[in-house]
Parts: structure tokens; C-alpha cells; sequence
């Protein structure tokens, strides 16, 4: 049994799974180019048929996400989703109208899904589908909050979960509380869309002048630049109030909007930052205190974009009361394709755990990428086979960044080193060349680190309550060994570490496993093999291309060793 999950909203993908495992999932972006693609995904779909190697016509079930009053009009006027796309990707000049604009999406927003919103959307997703020759599978809509919570609890194999979704909003929610518990998944709380941790940080984002759905991350960052201060004296504060397990908003997003741009106006923005950042910390400790008090379960389970926040994982992951962390890899709405799969998969089949990898995109042969290399006169290469892994590390022992590409792309936000640029950690020289020449990010911004299993005790404050594979928590850097993590921790000695297993990731594991014979410890800097502002690279081609467009000198692709022609 085939099931594709689809999602055609913000950051767009596909993912395929059968009765015994994830095959394939993939995000638009990186058949696009454009970062957080909102267009149907048609690339990703054919990428997951082409990968499994069936026909469209094999699929049976296509699970799809969210049929809210907004989303509904989207699917109905494409061009309203793109030009929201372009107008929050602030590609287009500030609109005149920016704040009635905002107003109407904040008040549209908070309306949820029904059973005839349900069936227009079901026939337009349809007709969409049956333009590639899928027209025989059962359609299914999923729930927002549930698409992000099956996400979450069937990939984590635990018997006992609490699971906790959190976002902007989707569905007429802007969060989920579930107990999963004698294979039965069982929701016991919903916040509206209006109560939103995920909207009020998305906003802070805007006001702050950076990209709202993309940038929070940077949000996170500035925050540990202000001096500290008392939750009683954030101004923010009283815009969010937990009760008895209940999320509360002040005010609606719209006049809550116009309320921090008033703050804003008097504050300076690293404060601003703060701000937020406390807020959501000392929110979601108490919303995840509560539950687990409630539920008696400390096995934790999360999902939605609040959760790409590591800083407010990493708090939570300190509770005493708390056993057990995951969060799922692709935590946002990127992630909502194999979320809604796998709800549909524990429906029909009562499937309540597939294995999750990293590494669940695109591959390519030997021959094609010699074939690619062969006809690209501005590079020179050599097939090193294994030994490009230790030529790598050999490199970046003396002091050279190197561009990465190894086997099946990431599924995900992150680049766990199948496309990743990696550099030594303990110099800062290396770490500034990556910023001028490639990376271009904001200087507050930090880098993050991969660490083979057996040393990440001796860098970070580390613990046994989960493994951070996908780098979705932050840990706090062991004083005694800093030196080794001098470009990939952040102003406040925190990491956002990629722990590197053998069995998960055997070629990168060697690569480090060389490096740490070379200079004495298993940890590199690993960032996200793109050019600034583009989402990651996916095929050959586009490797070569970021070769030549940084001016950077190697790369290796599965085993070949490319340089560019002087
Ligand atoms: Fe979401």
C-alpha cells in the first residue's frame, strides 16, 4: 500500500511511505530554488514516484493538510498565496496598504476547517493531482495539529507520549496537547489560533524588520545580546496568560500587532527580542509542566514551528519532570506532508511506528554525476572513492572550509551531512571566510556543530534524555573544552549540536572519525550547503554551481574530489 502525503502551503513538499517504512520526502524549495516554496508540489510528488520507482497510478491513499477558511481561498486564488509569499518573503517593495493587509489575514486566519470547506478542498487537491496521472487514490484530509502530532508520535518509538504541538496556526488552532497511550492517539486540548505562542513570536519577527516564518530563528539569536531581565518587567508579558493549562491572548493578533510595534517604538531591539524569547521560554515550561502533572507521562514528544526554537527546547528539556525529549526533525509545516501520511498510515493500518532518517531525498548514480562533471569544463576532479572522506578531513585539519555531498539530501531545515560545508570548529578565521565568501548570515547568527556520539559528553552538558541527530536542541557548552567549539557556540555558550552515530551516518561518521585523528577531537562546523538566501542544494549541478558562484576551492561529490579550474 502506497500512501502520499502533499502539502501546498508555506515551505510545500511531498513524502511517500508503504506499510513498513518512510520512502521519500522532499520539499519543493529544492526543485525550485525559491526558499519555502508555497506552490503546489508537483517536483516533490514526481521526485517521490520517480524515487520508489512506481506509477502514479500505484498510489492509494493521498493524505493532505488543512482546509481552513484561509487555506480554502488560497487553493482557490493561487495568486493571493503568492503574492503573500512574496510580500512576507519581502521581495516585493512595502505595500501601502501593509497593515490592513496584515489586519484581514490575522482576523481570515482565525477561522477553522468544517465538512464543506473539507469537500472543496478535497475536489480542487483532485484536480490538481489527476494533472499527473494520480486519479484513482482515496483523498484524505488531516487536521493541521494532528498532521504536526503524527509527525511527531510516529516517528518516536515510545509507548507512553505526551504530545505537544505548537505554531503560528492552522486548522483554527494554534496548538494541540495528546496523550498517545495503548496505540491510541487522543487529543485533550486545542488552542485557538487567536491564543498563539507561534503568531506573537512571528510578529516580533516582522516588527524587528526581519522575515516573519523564516527568520525567528534570528530572533532567538539577538535575544542573548540584551542585558537580562525579570519576566515581571518584560512588556509582553501580559499579552499571554497560562491558566490551568489554558493558553490566553490579550488581545486579537491584529490590535496585538499594533501593540508590540508600540513597544517596539521604545525599545531597543535585542530587548525586544529578549522579550519574546523569555515569554515563550517561561510559557511553554508551564504549559509542558502542567501536562505531564496532568497526564503522568514525562515522554515527550513535539512538533510545529514553535518547536524549531532550541532555546525553549533546551529549557525544557532542564525540567526535572521531564524524561524523555523528541522533537520531530522537520518540526514546521515542511514536515506536514509526512505528518499527514502517517496519520492516514495509523488509520488504514494501525501502523504506530516507522523508523525515521535523515536522509530521505534525492540520490544520484556514479554515472550521472560523471556524466555532469565530464561536461562542465570549469572544474577539474578525480574519483576518490572512500578515501574522500579522509582527503576531506585532511583539509579541514589545515585550516580549509570544504563543500560536502554525500548520498540521499536531508529532510529538513538542517544539513546533517549529506549537504553541508563543513570547516574546523576550534579557529575563527575559517569561520569568518564562510560568512564573507558564502554564508553571508547575520554576525549574531552562530554556526552549530556535528560530534561524534563518543565525544559530545566531553563538549556539551549533556545528558541521556534523547539524542540531538537532527540538531532541534540546544545544550550548553562544557567550560572546560570551549576552546574545541570557539566558532559554533553562541554568545552564551550554548551549541545546537548534531550528534554523529555510525549506524545513522556511516560516511560522515568517518570523515569526522579522520578529523579527530588529525586534531585530536571528533567535533566540525557543519552549516548548510547554499548560497545565501537559497534554499539547499539538491542535485550535482547545483553543488558545482555554489562551487563556482562562492569561488570556493573543494568539493566532493559521493566520492568524487572537485576543484575549479584557474
Ligand atoms: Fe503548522
Amino acid at each position: 500500500m502506497y500512501i502520499l502525503g502533499i502539502w501546498d502551503g508555506h515551505d510545500a513538499g511531498a513524502a511517500l511511505i508503504d506499510g513498513s517504512k518512510i520512502i521519500f520526502a522532499s520539499n519543493e524549495e529544492r526543485y525550485t530554488n525559491r526558499k519555502l516554496e508555497v506552490g503546489f508540489p508537483y517536483n516533490s510528488i514526481k521526485a517521490a514516484i520517480r524515487h520508489a520507482g512506481i506509477k502514479p497510478s500505484d498510489i492509494d491513499y493521498v493524505a493532505f493538510s488543512t482546509t481552513d477558511l484561509s487555506k480554502t481561498i488560497e487553493r482557490l486564488i493561487p495568486s493571493l498565496k503568492e503574492s503573500y509569499y512574496l510580500f512576507r518573503r519581502r521581495k516585493i517593495p512595502k505595500p501601502h496598504l501593509e497593515r490592513l493587509r496584515r489586519m484581514i489575514k490575522y482576523t481570515i486566519t482565525l477561522y477553522g476547517r468544517n465538512a464543506i470547506l473539507d469537500q472543496i478542498n478535497k475536489s480542487i487537491i483532485a484536480k490538481y493531482l489527476k494533472k499527473i496521472g494520480i486519479d484513482k487514490a482515496e483523498i484524505i484530509p488531516v487536521e493541521h495539529h494532528i498532521a504536526h502530532a503524527a509527525g511527531a508520535v510516529f516517528t518516536n518509538n515510545k509507548r507512553e507520549q505526551l504530545v505537544i504541538t505548537l505554531d503560528g496556526l492552522g486548522d483554527g488552532l494554534s496548538g494541540s496537547i495528546s496523550v498517545f497511550r495503548d496505540s491510541e492517539l487522543t487529543r485533550i486540548k486545542s488552542f485557538p489560533s487567536r491564543d498563539s505562542l507561534g503568531i506573537l513570536y512571528e510578529q516580533v519577527t516582522s516588527i524587528l524588520g526581519m522575515r516573519e516564518l523564516e527568520d525567528e530563528g534570528k530572533v532567538m539569536a539577538m535575544a542573548d545580546y540584551s542585558y537580562p531581565f525579570k519576566l515581571e518587567e518584560n512588556k509582553l508579558r501580559d499579552l499571554i496568560k497560562l491558566d490551568h493549562g489554558d493558553i490566553k491572548a490579550r488581545l486579537h493578533p491584529a490590535k496585538q500587532y499594533l501593540h508590540i510595534d508600540s513597544i517596539a517604538w521604545q525599545t531597543p531591539r535585542e530587548q525586544l527580542a529578549y522579550m519574546a524569547q523569555q515569554l515563550l521560554e517561561a510559557s511553554i515550561v508551564r504549559l509542558v509542566k502542567y501536562y505531564i502533572d496532568e497526564t503522568g507521562i514525562s515522554d515527550i514528544a513535539m512538533a510545529g514551528g514553535v518547536f524549531s526554537n532550541v532555546k525553549a527546547n533546551m529549557k525544557l528539556r532542564e525540567l526535572d519532570d521531564v524524561e524523555s525529549w523528541y522533537v520531530f526533525p522537520h518540526m514546521g509545516d515542511g514536515g506536514i506532508a509526512l505528518g499527514a501520511a502517517l496519520y492516514v498510515a495509523y488509520q488504514k493500518l494501525g501502523k504506530t511506528y516507522y523508523k525515521m532518517s535523515p536522509y530521505l531525498g534525492d540520490s544520484y548514480d556514479y554515472n550521472y554525476i560523471e556524466d555532469i562533471l565530464k561536461s562542465n569544463n570549469k572544474i577539474s576532479y578525480e574519483y576518490e572513492g572512500d578515501e574522500a572522506a579522509h582527503h576531506a578531513a585532511e583539509l579541514l585539519s589545515e585550516n580549509m572550509y570544504v563543500l560536502w555531498y554525500n548520498g540521499r539530501m536531508e529532510y529538513g531545515p538542517r544539513a546533517l551531512g549529506d549537504r553541508s560545508i563543513l570547516a574546523r570548529s576550534d579557529d575563527d578565521t575559517v569561520k569568518d571566510n564562510l560568512n564573507l565568501y558564502v554564508k553571508k548570515r547575520e554576525w549574531f547568527q552562530p554556526f552549530a556543530p556535528s560530534i561524534l556520539t563518543e565525544d559530545i559528553d566531553k563538549l556539551l552538558i549533556y545528558d541521556d534524555k534523547g539524542k540531538p541527530l537532527y540538531m532541534t536542541m540546544a545544550y550548553r557548552a562544557n567550560e572546560e573544552n570551549i576552546d574545541m567549539l570557539k566558532s559554533v557556540v553562541h554568545v552564551d555558550n550554548t551549541a545546537r549540536p548534531q550528534e554523529v552515530v555510525k549506524s545513522v551516518n556511516p560516511v560522515y561518521y568517518e570523515l569526522i572519525s579522520r578529523f579527530k585523528k588529525l586534531s585530536g577531537y571528533g567535533v566540525i562546523l557543519n552549516t548548510s550547503f547554499n548560497l545565501h538566501g537559497y534554499p539547499i542544494v539538491n542535485r550535482p549541478e547545483e553543488a558545482i554551481d555554489t562551487l563556482l558562484k562562492t569561488r570556493s576551492k573543494y568539493l566532493f561529490i559521493d566520492g568524487f574530489f572537485i576543484e575549479a579550474v584557474k
